[in-house]
């Protein structure tokens, strides 16, 4: 078994599989946050990647992807079910996110989690050099760090949440909150995006299992482990490079006329999930177009949004009440050849989206809750010459260091509406002004960045770091 000095764990492998026209197998970029932010960062670094490749039954063998090792980890059908749909999906997934939707509780499967959470740890263990640096990621493997300590106690591990810490009176909701809490703790290193959810987890910590705990550090047993806020980012320059890249430039030129040459183009790029409020902002729109201050010839919103946990009950129940709502808005707005919304479900390459970022004169990012939402960093990065307007909600972890957007509350109607408006009717040197101070934020707050200021905590001897190139 070959292993590495540095492994990132994550449920989901940046890859993947699909069937080409021709028949043929081939392996793209997952969508989603997690993946966008560690596949740039790791790409031609000697490491290995932990993860699930999105099927059931044997785990396929994988080539290495731009020189990083993936290394898969097998999911029943049961497990698949219990596990990622059931805890991960429908359990701790609302949760996390103020419980948009009502979380479920099966002691199933807590069980299924637990076992597959050891399966993760035992792969890693594998893969692990003696003393490697392990990264774990995110809401599914929250019992790694405690499993993987007992196996491999030379193993440096660093745990981080990309979504949401939720306050205690939510996660006090949990039947199993002791053992995710002490699952956690295994780590030498918690991460999450905002200090808000270091300063929920200490106080979990020290309600829960009674440990005294601050906002940095917690002394469990003989160990000291270290919570702060990292927010991760995007690879600011690379999106900028493929925004400016000719066909991409001519992409645009071409969708925009594709959309009609209106004055405004509105874009909207999710995952089909509750917690991005696509229901609420279609609403929006709507009672826009119905007030008559957007007028279809005028303005197009188009709506990305990429079918995603596609067998668990509420995403099915979203995608219905979202198809049936764009159908509803364009019959009754829309003309022959002018849709009000372009609606679009299928995944795209980054060029593509780059081009999109390029059409948009307003960018709506307007989830319910986020841990960080990427999307909102991406347009900005394609907004090469400072022009378009970001609307962005309160509720998504970007508005702490976007605060020059225009800030909506997503669960207020009327405030969605209006903030739309100002987005659409800013002038352009108002738009200008807030695009280069974001701009500004993210060439210095970019992925190598989060990496850097993650990593040097996890790792203060500073070799992991020369190793990644990110210093
Ligand atoms: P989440 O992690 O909840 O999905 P983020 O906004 O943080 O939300 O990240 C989403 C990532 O997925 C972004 O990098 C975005 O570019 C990518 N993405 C979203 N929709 C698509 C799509 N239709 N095709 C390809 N990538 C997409
Ligand atoms: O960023 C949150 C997150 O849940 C990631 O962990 C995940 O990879 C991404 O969204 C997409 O979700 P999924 O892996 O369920 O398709």
């Amino acid at each position: 078994m070959r292993q590495s000095s540095l492994v990132v764990v994550a449920n989901r492998l940046p890859i993947d599989d699909s069937v080409a026209p021709d028949g043929a197998c081939e392996w793209r970029r997952s969508p989603g946050g997690l993946v966008s932010a560690l596949h740039t960062l790791l790409r031609h670094t000697p490491a290995t990647w932990v993860g699930w490749a999105g099927g059931t039954g044997t785990a396929p063998a994988l080539p290495d992807v731009d020189g990083v090792r993936m290394h898969t980890v097998p999911l029943s059908a049961e497990d698949l079910r219990d596990h990622y749909e059931g805890f991960a999906n429908a359990t701790l997934w609302p949760l996390y996110h103020d419980s948009v939707e009502q979380p479920e509780y099966h002691r199933r499967w807590w069980e299924a989690y637990q076992r597959v959470n050891q399966r993760f740890a035992e792969a890693t263990a594998d893969v692990a050099e003696e003393g490697a640096v392990v990264w774990v990621q995110d809401y599914h493997l929250q019992l790694v760090p405690g499993l993987l300590r007992a196996l491999r106690p030379d193993l440096r591990i660093g745990f981080f949440l990309h979504v949401p810490f939720p306050p205690p009176e939510l996660f006090m909701q949990l039947p199993r909150r002791a053992e995710l809490l002490r699952g956690m703790l295994g780590a030498d290193l918690v991460g999450f995006q905002r200090a808000q959810a270091a300063h929920n987890f200490a106080q979990l910590v020290a309600k829960v299992l009674g440990v005294p705990a601050t906002d940095r550090r917690i002394a469990v047993d003989d160990r000291v482990v270290r919570i702060g806020a990292f927010p991760v980012s995007i690879d600011t320059v690379e999106m900028g490079a493929l925004a400016t890249r000719p066909d991409v430039v001519d992409r645009a030129s071409r969708l925009r006329r594709d959309l009609g040459s209106p004055d405004h183009v509105v874009l909207s790029v999710d995952r089909m999930d509750y917690t991005k409020g696509i229901e609420q902002r279609l609403k929006a729109y709507s009672e826009l177009l119905a007030d008559g201050h957007v007028k279809v010839r005028d303005s197009v919103l188009v709506q990305v949004a990429v079918p995603s946990r596609e067998r668990v009950g509420q995403y099915q129940i979203l995608r219905d009440r979202v198809e049936r709502e764009v159908g509803r808005i364009n019959g009754e707005f829309g003309r022959v050849g002018e849709p009000a919304i372009h609606y679009l479900t299928q995944p795209f390459d980054r060029a593509e989206l780059a081009a999109l970022y390029r059409v948009a004169d307003v960018m709506a990012v307007t989830p319910l809750r986020d841990g960080m939402n990427l999307v909102a960093k991406e347009y900005v990065a394609a907004r090469v010459d400072d022009s378009g307007a970001l609307l962005l909600s309160e509720f998504a972890g970007a508005a702490a260091e976007l605060s020059e957007a225009y800030l909506v509350n997503p669960h207020d109607l009327e405030g969605l509406k209006q903030g739309l408006l100002a987005a659409l009717r800013a002038s352009p040197d108002d738009t200008r002004t807030r695009m280069r101070a974001m701009r500004a934020h993210l060439h210095e707050h970019d992925i190598r960045a989060w990496a850097r200021s993650y990593l040097s905590a996890l790792d203060d001897s500073g070799s992991l770091l020369t190793r990644l190139g990110a210093t």
